[in-house]
């Protein structure tokens, strides 16, 4: 197998938000011209990682680099450039409601380019086109199904050609037929535009039909990195319990918390602790 180099480089990466820690000495790669899937629990930090990827949250330690850019060391004119080579496609992709498609997919290119309109009107078209859309160019926000609506989100995240696309959970509340075919695209653009993708999701049926690699994420650092068939054919008991999606497992169901039996007592007026 040939190796690939990563576009992205997580090293010895310490990040809490305040007290609380979520990850400590983190080494994760996300190899350029891929899709890699980031799993694992709720509160595991994925969305955190895309927050690191993008430098809207910056390490206590160690570092997190883009090829050889120290992304949590740019100033903040060079996170600027940095941000615009990466897409972002947030859980509840928010269009602009008063604007109607065409005009959501023209805000960053009106916003952060002086191209003349008739420029923007092609790249625009062209980005609908990409995600099966061109035909709804008129319509509000309002006139969209849910899956059509992240599908305008996207071509609007991919509006300024990024090099990086992240996405945190492009599936949720979408049925099997838009998650197959926001997965297909994903999938597609990854490959049309040659760029590299990241994407955040639960759902391990359309992850693994999508990804290159799986970054399988549990108390703060990486359980597992491979193909989805090596965590398919893993023994670890920690990947087990996640692909076959069980409730009895090393992963705990409670966030740590103090002994029942001392909130109880609280609860109960006895504050004398
Ligand atoms: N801005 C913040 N301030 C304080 N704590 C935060 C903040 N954002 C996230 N956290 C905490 O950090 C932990 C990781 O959060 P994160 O959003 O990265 O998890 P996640 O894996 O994306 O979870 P989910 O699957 O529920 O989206 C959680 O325990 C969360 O409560
Ligand atoms: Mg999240």
């Amino acid at each position: 197998m040939s190796k690939t180099t990563d576009l992205i480089q997580f090293s010895a990466v310490n990040f809490a938000y305040g007290q609380s820690k979520i990850f400590q000495n983190l080494d994760v790669g996300f190899a350029a011209g891929k899709v890699t899937a980031i799993m694992g629990g709720s509160g595991s930090g994925k969305t955190t990682i895309l927050k690191l990827i993008g430098g809207q949250v910056r390490p206590q330690q160690g570092s997190v680099r883009c090829e050889a850019s120290v992304v949590n060391q740019m100033k903040h004119h060079e996170l600027f450039a940095y941000r615009k080579r990466v897409g972002m496609l947030f859980q509840f992709g928010a269009l602009f409601t008063d604007l109607n498609v065409f005009d959501n997919v023209a805000f960053p290119l009106r916003e952060q380019t002086t191209l003349p309109e008739v420029a923007i009107r092609d790249l625009v078209l062209m980005k609908l086109h990409a995600v099966g859309l061109r035909g709804a160019s008129s319509l509000m926000p309002a006139e969209l199904s849910g899956g059509m609506a992240r599908r305008v989100a996207l071509a609007r995240a991919i509006a300024l050609d990024p090099s990086l696309m992240l996405y945190d959970e492009p599936f949720t509340g979408l049925d099997p037929i838009s998650t197959a075919i926001t997965g297909n695209l994903i999938r597609t653009l990854n490959d049309a535009l040659g760029i590299t993708s990241i994407f955040v999701t639960h759902d391990i049926k359309a992850s693994f039909k999508v990804a290159d690699e799986v970054v399988l994420l549990s108390r703060g650092s990486v359980t597992a990195r491979g193909t989805p068939s090596d965590l398919l054919e893993s023994k670890d008991p920690l990947v087990r319990q996640f692909v076959n999606g069980e409730v009895d497992g090393p992963v705990p169901f409670h966030v740590p918390s103090k002994p029942y039996q001392e909130d109880l007592e609280v609860g109960m007026g006895r504050t004398d602790r």
